[in-house]
Formats: C-alpha cells, sequence, structure tokens
C-alpha cells in the first residue's frame, strides 16, 4: 500500500521540481475541498506550480480531478449534440448573447454556465443581468430542463459545481497566481468539462485588452485546453482573435445587451459578426451539422436571415424570467441619466482604438467590479464607438459616455478622448482571428 501523502510532502515534490502523479494531485483536490489542505498549503502549492510549471500530463490530471470535485452534469435525455463556447475574456465581448441562440436555431443544443466580470473584462451574467427579471441562478433540474425544451441555458456556477475551483481561484487571486497556463487551462477546462458538453469550441484572446497579451502565450494556452478536451474525449477547437481593439461599437452591459440584439436583427457591426460566425461555425462542424466552415456559416446565415436566432433569444430570455419585450423596445433596458459625447480634433482616419483605455472608462463609470462581492452599474458604459480603419472629420462623433454617476467624469473623459489616435491615410489592420488551432 502506498505511504499516506500529507500537504508538505505534495508541496515539497513540486517545490523541488518533481512531478505530481495522480495519487498526489487527487489528493490535494480532495484537501482543498474538505479543508484538510489548509489555505496556506495550498497558496504554496500554487506558488511551487507557478515557479516549476506542471507536464502536459500533470496539467491534465489537475484539470479531471477539478472536474470531479463536483457535480459532473450529465444530459443524456439531450439528443442534439451538446456543444459550447469559452472566451479567455475581452473588452466588449458580447459574442455568447448572440452565438448561443444562433447555434441553438442552427440544431445544436448549448449548455453554458458562465462566470461574472471582473476586472476589466466583463462578463456574460452581468450582461445577461440587465435584462429586468433575467435570472442565471438555475437549479439542475432546470438546466437540464431548459436544455431538453428551449435548447440553451445560460447559468452561473451552484456551490457544487467545480468548487475546487471556487476555493483555489480565490486564492490565487490573492497570492498573484493567475497568470499561470497549467492553472489557467485546469481552471476553465474543468468548469466546461462538467457542464455536460459534447464538444467545445474557445475563443483564446491576446493583445492589450485580453488577458494573454502575447499570442505566443496565448497559443501555448490554446494547445493546452485543445489537447486536454480531446484527452477527455470532447473534441476541442481554439481560434486565436485580436483582442487590441473592443469588439463592436458598445461596451456596458445593457449596451451590449443592444448591440447583441441587433446583431441578430442582422445590423451588428462587422468585427463583431466576423468573430460570432467563425466561432459559431466551429461549433456546428464540432456538433456535426456540418462538413465544413463555408457550409456551416452558410446555415447560420439562414438562421439569421429567417428570424430564427433572435427568436431563439426571446424564447431563452422568457424560459429565464427576463422581459423579451427588450428585444422590440430597449427603453426596457436600464438607461443612463446623461450622455456625454467626445467628438474628433482633427480630420483623418481612426488609426487606432485602445481596448484596455476604454474597459478603464467604463470602470470610471462604475460599469465593472475589482472584486466579485462589488455591484455593477448596468446601464453605463460607452456607446456609439468609432473604429479603427474609419475616415472621422473633425467635431465629429468619436463615442458617447452614458453616465449616471459623475465624480469620475472628467477622469473619464480625459481616457477617453485619449483611447483613440487618428492619422493621415487607411491604416492597414491585422486580420481579427489569426489562427486555429485543432
Ligand atoms: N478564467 C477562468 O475561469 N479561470 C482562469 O484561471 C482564468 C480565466
Amino acid at each position: 500500500m502506498a505511504a499516506r501523502l500529507f500537504p508538505r510532502d505534495i508541496i515539497r515534490i513540486k517545490r523541488d521540481g518533481g512531478r505530481l502523479d495522480r495519487d498526489a494531485i487527487e489528493t490535494w483536490i480532495r484537501g482543498v475541498v474538505d479543508g484538510s489542505f489548509a489555505d496556506y498549503q495550498s497558496a504554496a502549492m500554487l506558488m511551487a506550480i507557478f515557479q516549476r510549471g506542471m507536464t502536459d500530463e500533470e496539467t491534465a490530471l489537475l484539470t479531471e480531478a477539478m472536474m470531479r470535485s463536483g457535480e459532473v452534469i450529465e444530459i443524456p435525455e439531450v439528443r442534439l449534440p451538446k456543444v459550447d463556447k469559452h472566451s479567455t475574456g475581452g473588452v466588449g465581448d458580447k459574442v455568447s448573447l448572440v452565438l448561443a441562440p444562433l447555434a441553438a436555431a442552427a440544431g445544436l443544443a448549448v449548455p453554458m454556465i458562465s462566470g461574472r466580470g471582473l476586472g476589466h473584462t466583463g462578463g456574460t451574467l452581468d450582461k445577461l443581468e440587465s435584462i429586468p427579471g433575467f435570472r442565471v441562478a438555475l437549479s439542475g433540474e432546470e438546466y437540464r430542463r431548459q436544455l431538453a425544451t428551449v435548447g440553451i441555458s445560460l447559468a452561473g456556477q451552484t456551490a457544487s459545481f467545480v468548487p475546487a475551483d471556487r476555493k483555489l481561484y480565490a486564492l490565487r487571486d490573492v497570492t498573484a497566481t493567475v497568470e499561470c497556463i497549467p492553472l489557467i487551462c485546469a481552471s476553465i477546462m474543468s468548469k466546461k468539462l462538467a457542464e455536460g458538453i459534447d464538444a467545445l469550441v474557445l475563443d483564446v484572446k491576446f493583445g492589450r485588452g485580453a488577458f494573454m497579451k502575447r499570442i505566443e502565450d496565448a497559443r501555448m494556452l490554446a494547445r493546452a485546453m485543445v489537447s486536454i478536451g480531446k484527452a477527455m474525449r470532447r473534441p476541442t477547437v481554439a481560434l486565436l482573435t485580436s483582442m487590441d481593439r473592443p469588439l463592436g461599437r458598445a461596451v456596458g452591459h445593457s449596451l451590449e445587451v443592444i448591440e447583441s440584439v441587433e446583431c441578430l436583427k442582422g445590423r451588428g457591426p462587422a468585427d463583431l459578426m466576423e468573430v460570432t460566425m467563425e466561432l459559431t461555425a466551429r461549433m456546428v462542424v464540432l456538433g456535426g451539422l456540418e462538413r465544413d466552415v463555408p457550409s456551416a456559416r452558410a446555415r447560420l446565415q439562414r438562421a439569421l436571415e429567417s428570424g430564427a436566432a433572435l427568436d431563439k433569444f426571446r424564447e431563452v430570455v422568457a424560459a429565464q424570467d427576463g422581459d423579451p419585450g427588450v428585444v422590440d423596445d430597449y427603453g426596457r433596458l436600464p438607461t443612463a441619466r446623461r450622455t456625454v459625447e467626445i467628438v474628433s480634433p482633427e480630420s483623418g482616419y481612426i488609426h487606432d482604438v485602445d481596448a484596455m483605455a476604454i474597459a478603464q472608462v467604463v470602470t470610471l463609470l462604475g460599469g465593472s467590479r475589482s472584486r466579485v462581492e462589488d455591484g455593477v452599474d448596468h446601464a453605463v458604459g460607452v456607446s456609439d464607438l468609432a473604429q479603427a480603419g474609419e475616415p472621422i472629420a473633425a467635431g465629429a462623433l468619436l463615442c458617447r459616455l452614458q453616465v449616471n454617476d459623475e465624480s469620475r467624469l472628467q477622469a473619464a473623459l480625459d481616457l477617453a478622448q485619449g483611447a483613440f489616435s487618428i492619422g493621415a491615410g487607411r491604416p492597414e489592420l491585422s486580420p481579427l482571428v489569426s489562427e486555429e488551432i485543432a
């Protein structure tokens, strides 16, 4: 019989650069949940992993142990292919709100358990909660039933869902161990693999407004996640997409709901539609509904043009107790008290829009949180953003700030003004979707 492993033995193996086996990793994760590993011991473990790294095999074992730390959802009664998308997060990234009804209208089931926005990136749950009445706290039974009847469940995490990640993420946040590829990979994939999917598409963002600033790091993370998905027999594909500039023309919760509905009405901005269509098409192919991306895109185009995707959005909003009337009357969403316009000081072309600066403007206006327990103002944000590559005349609109609390308005105005680079001549823009990792 193997000797019992104590926390300090497991920490010592990693501290000294050794490899953790299944027994060591499972003992740690069990200890995280049942308390036999104290927080200070897990914190030491996280720092050792941060410093020493993990092999692919260790990362896979950690993912599996975390996934099994709570309820692993299975939904055999839903016969449609169950495919989800996960994004590593960006500024103006409201893709999920368009993609989920679009994928469902095209014939997939979309089980989606999302998070809240933290720091500069927005969260799907916060955006959905700007719809009056919308309820993200679904019970397991509601989650399964809705997937069977509507084809989409848009839920938040419950206490029994991957509890090891909840604990470890909070510890990583306060011990400067978030930016570690094996830990990010295990955190994301343990949650996705526990939500009842058959296949997964990942949007791994890189650039100023993303978690990963460098494409090389995004590629490494994407490869690690794709290989774990496949090892767990869930076909997984990742796209590396640029997050230097905000996606679309709106950043802020209800503003992003409006832009998402506009996309479903066929009037979405080109950059947002491009990323959405590329990701959703991969879901359709992985789900086996079409053989290749061009035919999947054609199928999605039909779902948009027929109005089926918009109807699906109404249906899921109503199913989760939200007001589906917001689709036809945006005035039913929270609206800011005051709008402040920012105009261009000169004529030329928009060469760049800094996603991070725009995210900070939204934070100054009260639209994002710095701690999980903080609230957010759903009404505020930045709308009508001019986009890189567009011509602009002196005095023409660069963006509108939607304002409730004016206490930090001047700082927000200064930041917003500085977010735009204007120059002579139309700029060359790098592609939004730069690589596929399968
Ligand atoms: N999102 C997650 O869920 N976990 C991480 O570690 C990073 C981003």
